[in-house]
């Protein structure tokens, strides 16, 4: 059996729209059979890194922190899949941050040249094989993505693991006002979900249907800024 363990870096939990983008997606990894353990960030006590290197020079694999990532290390260590799910909060909330920069006990530090840059690896125990990102933004195009990609990539990178997709959910807001759209985003994230643990990858086309325009760019901008205005007049 697959296991997943899932991290939710959105402060809003549960009313969030990254939930809304995680619930259908874990939906369908358990529909095709992966165990699935989903944790919000928010609710755990997840202390910064001190950057004392404990874990790679004096004990390695060991965090000295006493918090909840003592609770989560084993459970990252059996897991095959790990998807961080993260609203673009230029780049991520805070809490997302501390989590990531807090996986470093889990690399083991034997440098390598890899495609021009010092890369490392889990420690042969880790278990983990891929790393999915899902995110939510609130503006109109891909491109505020970038940024939050560009970090869940270089974290596969950095550990050596499969960078196995993005599910990117541009002004994630408006799913709630399209419900037709909505209706097809959700089943593309249940596929996306089920292809993942099938097949070990996610088809482009299914994330192209989730990451798909609910209105035009010029109206969004338009709605933004008379709703501001609307405030700013009183
Ligand atoms: C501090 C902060 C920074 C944000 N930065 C961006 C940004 O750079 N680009 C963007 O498209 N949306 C940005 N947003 C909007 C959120 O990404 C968006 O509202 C998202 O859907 C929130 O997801 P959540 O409900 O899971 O928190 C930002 C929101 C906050 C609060």
């Amino acid at each position: 059996m697959t296991n997943v363990i899932a991290i939710n870096g959105s402060v809003r939990m549960e009313k969030s729209d990254t939930t809304m983008l995680m619930e259908p997606f874990l939906e369908g990894m358990k529909k095709a059979g992966a165990s699935v353990e989903l944790f919000y960030v928010k609710r755990l006590n997840v202390k910064p890194c001190t950057g004392c290197f404990h874990c790679w020079n004096t004990k390695p694999g060991e965090c000295i922190v006493s918090d909840d990532m003592q609770m989560l290390y084993p459970k990252l260590r059996s897991a095959d899949i790990l998807v961080l799910a993260t609203p673009v909060y230029i780049p991520l909330p805070g809490e997302m941050q501390n989590f990531i920069n807090r996986l470093c006990p889990l690399v083991e530090p034997i440098l390598e040249k890899r495609e021009g840059r010092t890369r490392a690896r889990f420690h042969a125990y880790v278990k983990i094989r891929k790393i999915v990102l899902v995110s939510a933004s609130g503006w109109w195009e891909l491109g505020n993505f970038g940024t939050v990609l560009r970090i869940a990539e270089e974290l596969a990178k950095d550990v050596s693991t499969e960078f196995a997709g993005a599910i990117l959910r541009p002004h994630a807001f408006l799913m709630k006002e399209n419900k037709e759209k909505t209706k097809i985003i959700i089943d593309a994230l249940k596929q996306a979900g089920l292809q993942l643990i099938r097949n070990g990858k996610i088809i482009d086309d299914i994330l192209e249907t989730i990451s798909q325009p609910l209105i035009s760019e010029e109206e969004l901008r338009r709605r933004s800024n008379e709703s501001y205005m609307k405030v700013k007049r009183g």
